[in-house]
């Protein structure tokens, strides 16, 4: 176990296995810099069957609190004491606040993206055809928060389109406004904001999509970041203004932040020392 003692400053850190490549510590030491708040942040590998007795033992060191990330959201959705609509909607987790013995669940991914997508790079989803690629935990944990936009079509494609199905089921309530499909269904479909929440980009895969989803004047959004993956490069060539998810990790962060911290970070200045 790598746990780092937590100092007189009080002490958070993010919890995934694999972890060394996450950007959290940078990105939430930029935060209290910004914001003059004294924290540590560290990160911290869990054992994959380990999850729930590392949190224990960070609860028992006096940690404040930590973000989760793969492949430990839903496990961290379960060990909750008190979870918040976005995090129950969602059944995953991916920011824990620890409270006088009690563990408190957010989860700010879906708003995260929503606050990228909208306020930073300026493309409502009122009213909007979305389209999110992928069913797996990504797709499914950014969901509910676009619904709740009211999108005037809301798809979900998936490789296994039973698992978009399920999606659909779990979150629509049989309205109008959400589909659930298979990637040989979109052809000549079209959309306005396409986001591909498939984990496709990090392995150098293409997704098997019609040039025709791509609408004029589109969103593509890829949530992998740091990368100019196939499906970037495929909606730059139809047109579509392109984004990675650069701005959804610092986004949801700094929601994750503000929660903990009450004060939030001024993202902009941190997003452009982090693309630097
Ligand atoms: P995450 O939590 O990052 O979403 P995940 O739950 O393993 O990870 O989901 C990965 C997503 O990428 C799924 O939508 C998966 O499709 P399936 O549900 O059909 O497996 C999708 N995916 C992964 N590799 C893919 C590929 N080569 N082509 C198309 N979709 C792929």
């Amino acid at each position: 176990m790598n746990l780092l003692k937590p100092t007189d400053k009080d002490t958070y850190a993010v919890i995934g296995n694999p972890i060394n490549h996450s950007k959290s510590p940078e990105i939430h030491a930029l935060f209290a810099e910004n914001t003059k708040q004294p924290i540590e942040y560290h990160a911290t590998l869990a054992p994959i069957d380990g999850f729930a007795n590392t949190i224990k033992d960070m609860i028992g060191l006096g940690y404040k609190g930590v973000n989760v990330t793969v492949p430990f959201k839903h496990e961290a959705a379960k060990l909750c004491d008190v979870k918040s609509y976005k995090a129950y909607m969602a059944g995953a987790v991916n920011t824990m606040t620890f409270v006088d013995g009690k563990i408190h669940g957010d989860n700010t991914d879906g708003d995260g993206l929503l606050t990228d997508i909208q306020t930073n790079l300026g493309f409502p989803v009122n009213h909007k055809r979305v389209l999110i690629l992928g069913a797996g935990g990504a797709g499914e944990g950014v969901f509910q928060t676009i619904l709740d936009e009211h999108p005037a079509i809301l798809t979900i494609a998936n490789r296994t389109p039973e698992k978009a199905k399920n999606i659909v089921e779990k979150f629509s309530h049989h309205s109008m406004v959400c589909h659930a499909c298979g990637y040989e269904d979109l052809d000549h479909q079209s959309f306005d904001i396409i986001i591909n929440a498939t984990s496709t980009g990090l392995s150098d895969t293409a997704l098997p999509i019609p040039d025709s989803v791509f609408a004029e004047g589109c969103l593509a959004y890829d949530m992998v970041y740091a990368k100019d993956t196939l499906f970037m490069q495929q909606a730059r060539a139809n047109g579509a203004a392109v984004a990675d998810g650069l701005g959804m990790l610092v986004e949801q962060a700094a929601l994750a932040f503000k929660i903990w911290r009450k004060v939030a970070p001024d993202t902009q200045t941190i997003m452009k020392t982090l693309r630097q």
